[in-house]
Parts: structure tokens; C-alpha cells; sequence
């Protein structure tokens, strides 16, 4: 999980104005959300800030994945509220994925009471409004009575297909500079994955209209953006809930055809809904990168049912196979959690077995969090927090050998690559992406973010390869 910054970076901003200043936490969804937050605010006058310090509003939206996740949010929240700019205390919104647990409510209430405004995921619309009512409160100095509140309905796994209302199309969004641009496909979960939390502050998965995504994708092609990413908690299941027979192959094979676009990612697959139909999809097209992010989570067959994921190891395995047989240099990456309640050591074999067998590019790891309210908080088993560390340093070790491995069999060839810009770290070079997703460093030559080059690979590490540009 990315823990970033919209970078909201203004200056000169004239004395009166309010500034605003968003830090987010959590997966790209909250990162696309944080965009149309500072849109909202900017329809308001309200300008960025440089940094918290200098802001008259500081939006936090929050990440509820795993606990870890949540203790971060709160001591940065401490931190944000201990900085008075200018004397005065911001208003603080606390936004996202938090905001929608009672316990977070709860905590507000009793013991943070520098927290002005929650808001859940499906009221990002309302942010303006409660700003200002709070803005409006400080001023005549009107003692909170705890914080202003918008968010959806709690929902229980019972209510899976209730529908709720989703966010307005079209809201105004900021931004994030680049090349690259977050759409949104579809809203919410309803896979109930027992160990997740998702589906609970996410709500009901609703796709957007496919029309309004294409209008949106060939906007942003206008604009310059040369690559899309497309959002959802479960991509593969886009259109199911329409009711038509339009599927998310059929999205990314209408995306295929948008001018001036040059890359199409996603994020993320579920694999018990990745069907061979996308799979050829994706090899016939010309855009959609050969870039497979497939959470599979464990390598046992009965953890996976105890998790609900609806596949076995075996249709994995399978699904992985046909990729890689129908698109040869196709990257495969996944999700895996650790200590999930009954993992034995065997269970956890049978995931290192997996990992071995997928050769995967790469892995985000993570140690099972148990969340209040899902299936797997309460289920018996629950294993000693020592004994999934052990098991994750294990996995990690056995993944990253496997990563370098995969990176070694670029020494000496040719990659393509997306121009994002100058490498943070060493800013004389300039980086880039393959289609399969990997970041290149190029240490010679120059070109502008945006443009397709060519670099030849003389250096590998696990998260990078690096070389000089190739002369044609
Ligand atoms: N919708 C996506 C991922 C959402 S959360 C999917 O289904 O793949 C991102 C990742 O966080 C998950 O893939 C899972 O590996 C991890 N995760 C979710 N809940 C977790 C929990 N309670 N403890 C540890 N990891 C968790
Ligand atoms: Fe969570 Fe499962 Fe939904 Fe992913 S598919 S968001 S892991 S419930
Ligand atoms: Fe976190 Fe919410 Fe994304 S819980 S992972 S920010 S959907």
C-alpha cells in the first residue's frame, strides 16, 4: 500500500485565502478520491498549500485495510493538530475509508476532539459544505459538539445487494501531474472476502456507465495523459451489476480504440473473475499493458475457502499458465497475506510451493490484521503475531530472490519505456516504466515525460533496472 501525497504545491498564494492541504493514505482508489477533494475545495476559492503548516483546512484521507494502516492515521493526525498554523488550529477532515467504522466515530467523540469532519468514501461531495460549516463555527468560536458527520449507511454482508447512492459523475478533480491519470470504473465490493474490510466502508459495487468511462478516458487523451489507469476493487466483475452483457473485456476492448492514449493499466483483477475472453483480449490489443497484478492470497486450497476467494489453487495456477502461454513476457504479480486464523505450517508450505511455481515479478506481502466486523476477526485459530512475522520474512526472502531472478534475464536487452520524469533519487537521470510495469532508470540522454524510449539494460536490482538509453 502507497502512503502519498497529492501534491497540492502552490505558492503565492494573497493573504485571505483559505488553503487546503490533503495528505493521503491507502490504495489508488483514495489517491483518485483525493483528487476530486481538492477539486470540490477549489470550486470554493480555496487554494493549495505548501505544506499542513500553512493550511487553513487539512484533509487526511484514510486508509482502513489493516491496523497498522489505522495506527498511522491517528498519530498523524496528533502531529497535524499540534502544528497550529498561525495560532490557529486547521479545520480537520478525516476522510476516506476510516471515517465509515463506528469505532472510528467513536474515538472522534471521545478522545479527538481536533477532528472538525468525517466523511466517508460516497460523500466525498459533501466535504465542501461541512468545511465551511466548520470553518464558520471556529470563527464565531462555537464550541463542537463532536465532529460533522457524512457517511453511508453501515452495511452488513446480509445487505450485500442493497444498493446505496454513488457519487455524482462528473465531480471537478486536481490533477495529479503526469503522464499518467486515475479512472474510476465501478464503486464498492461485494465479495465479502472474510479477512476484508473493504466491502464494509466501500459499500456496493456499482460500475460506472461505460459510456461516461470511455468520454472520460477520451478527455483525458485530449488533455495529453498517455496512460490510464482504471479503478475498481474487482475490475473483472465490471458490468456485472448493469444488466446488460457488457463485461469489462468489452470496456477494455472499446478503451483499445481511444486516440493519442498509449497505455491502458487496471488494477485490480480478482482471479476467480478473470476470464481467458479478457486474456485474449489483452493479447490482441494494442494499449492494455501485458501487466497481470492477480492477488491470489494464499497457495492452500482450504485457507482459500475459509477466505471465501471462489478459486482454487489449481484454477489459479491454471489462469497463470494460460496468460503466460497465450502472451510469452507477460508479468504476473500478486497479493499474499500471511496467518490468516488456522494457517498451518503446511498451508503456508503450499503458498511458498505456489509462489515458486508463478515465478511472480513481484509481491505486495502483508501479515494477517484481523478488522472488527469481518468473518475472520472471529474465527478460532487466530495465529501469534512472533509466528506470522516469521512466516512473512520467510515468504518476502523466497519472493524477492525469485524478483531479482526475473530481473536478471534483463542484463543486456532492450526495454521500452514511458517517460515519467527525472528519478527522484539521482535527478540527472530520468525514469520511466515498462508496459510490464517495471521501473527502468536511464542514465543517458534526455527526453521529456510522455515520450516512448528505448533503454538498454547494464544494471539490476530487485525494484529497478537501469541502463543508458539505446542508440537505433
Ligand atoms: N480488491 C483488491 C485488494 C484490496 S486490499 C483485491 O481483492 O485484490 C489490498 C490487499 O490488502 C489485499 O489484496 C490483501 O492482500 C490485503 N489485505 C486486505 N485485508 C487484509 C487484512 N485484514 N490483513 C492483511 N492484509 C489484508
Ligand atoms: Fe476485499 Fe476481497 Fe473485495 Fe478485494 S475482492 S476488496 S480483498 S473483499
Ligand atoms: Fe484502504 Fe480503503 Fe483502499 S481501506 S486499501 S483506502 S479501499
Amino acid at each position: 500500500m502507497l502512503s502519498s501525497k497529492l501534491d497540492t504545491g502552490g505558492t503565492d498564494v494573497a493573504s485571505g485565502e483559505i488553503r487546503y492541504y490533503i495528505e493521503t493514505f491507502g490504495c489508488q482508489m483514495n489517491q483518485r478520491d483525493s483528487e476530486t477533494i481538492a477539486g470540490l475545495l477549489e470550486t470554493r476559492g480555496m487554494k493549495p498549500a505548501e505544506n499542513p503548516r500553512e493550511a487553513d483546512v487539512v484533509v487526511v484521507n484514510t486508509c482502513a485495510v489493516r491496523q497498522a494502516a489505522e495506527r498511522k492515521v491517528w498519530s498523524r493526525l496528533g502531529e497535524i493538530a499540534a502544528m497550529k498554523p498561525n495560532g490557529r488550529e486547521p479545520v480537520i477532515v478525516l476522510a476516506g475509508c476510516m471515517a465509515q467504522l463506528p469505532e472510528t466515530l467513536e474515538r472522534v467523540k471521545d478522545k479527538v476532539p481536533y477532528v472538525n469532519v468525517l466523511t466517508g468514501p460516497g460523500q466525498l461531495d459533501k466535504i465542501p459544505r461541512l468545511v465551511e460549516e466548520a470553518m464558520d463555527a471556529k470563527t464565531r468560536g462555537v464550541a463542537f459538539q463532536g465532529p460533522l458527520v457524512a457517511v453511508s449507511p453501515r452495511r452488513t454482508e446480509a445487505e450485500r445487494s442493497e444498493s446505496t447512492q454513488v457519487l455524482p459523475e462528473n465531480l471537478p478533480r486536481v490533477k495529479v501531474p503526469g503522464v499518467s491519470a486515475y479512472v474510476t470504473i465501478m464503486y464498492g465490493c461485494d465479495n465479502f472476502c472474510t479477512y476484508c474490510i473493504v466491502p464494509f466502508v466501500r459499500g456496493p459495487q456499482v460500475s460506472r456507465d461505460p459510456r461516461s468511462v470511455i468520454d472520460e478516458v477520451e478527455r483525458l487523451a485530449q488533455e495529453g495523459y498517455k496512460e490510464v489507469t482504471l479503478l475498481g476493487q474487482n475490475v473483472n466483475a465490471y458490468g456485472h451489476d448493469l444488466g446488460g452483457n457488457y463485461d469489462f473485456g468489452d470496456l477494455l476492448a472499446d478503451l483499445d480504440k481511444v486516440p493519442g492514449l498509449l497505455r491502458i493499466r487496471y488494477a485490480t483483477s480478482h482471479p476467480r473473475d478473470f476470464t481467458p475472453k479478457m486474456v485474449d483480449i489483452i493479447r490482441d490489443s494494442e494499449k492494455i499493458c501485458e501487466h497481470f497484478h492477480l492477488p491470489v492470497q494464499s497457495g492452500s486450497n482450504r485457507i482459500l475457502k475459509a477466505m471465501h476467494r471462489g478459486y482454487t489453487r489449481e484454477r489459479y495456477l491454471e489462469l497463470v499458465e494460460y496468460i503466460k502461454s497465450q502472451i510469452p513476457g507477460a508479468s504476473v504479480t500478486t497479493d499474499i497475506i500471511v496467518g490468516f486464523p488456522g494457517e498451518t505450517e503446511e498451508d503456508f508450505q503450499d503458498t511458498l510451493d505456489l509462489v515458486r511455481q508463478c515465478r511472480f515479478d513481484g509481491a505486495f506481502t502483508f501479515i494477517f490484521s484481523p478488522r472488527q466486523g469481518t468473518a475472520a476477526a472471529k474465527m478460532e485459530g487466530q495465529i501469534p503475531h512472533e509466528e506470522k512475522s516469521r512466516r512473512l520474512e520467510r515468504l518476502v526472502e523466497v519472493q524477492n530472490s525469485i524478483t531479482r531472478e526475473n530481473n536478471r534475464r534483463f542484463l543486456g536487452k532492450t526495454v521500452e519505456i514511458l517517460v515519467e520524469g527525472p528519478d527522484e533519487r539521482e535527478p540527472e537521470h530520468f525514469r520511466g516504466r515498462t508496459r510490464t510495469n517495471r521501473m527502468v532508470i536511464c542514465t543517458s540522454g534526455k527526453a521529456e515525460p510522455g515520450q516512448l524510449v528505448h533503454v538498454r539494460i547494464q544494471e539490476v536490482g530487485t525494484w529497478y533496472l537501469k541502463g543508458p538509453m539505446a542508440q537505433d
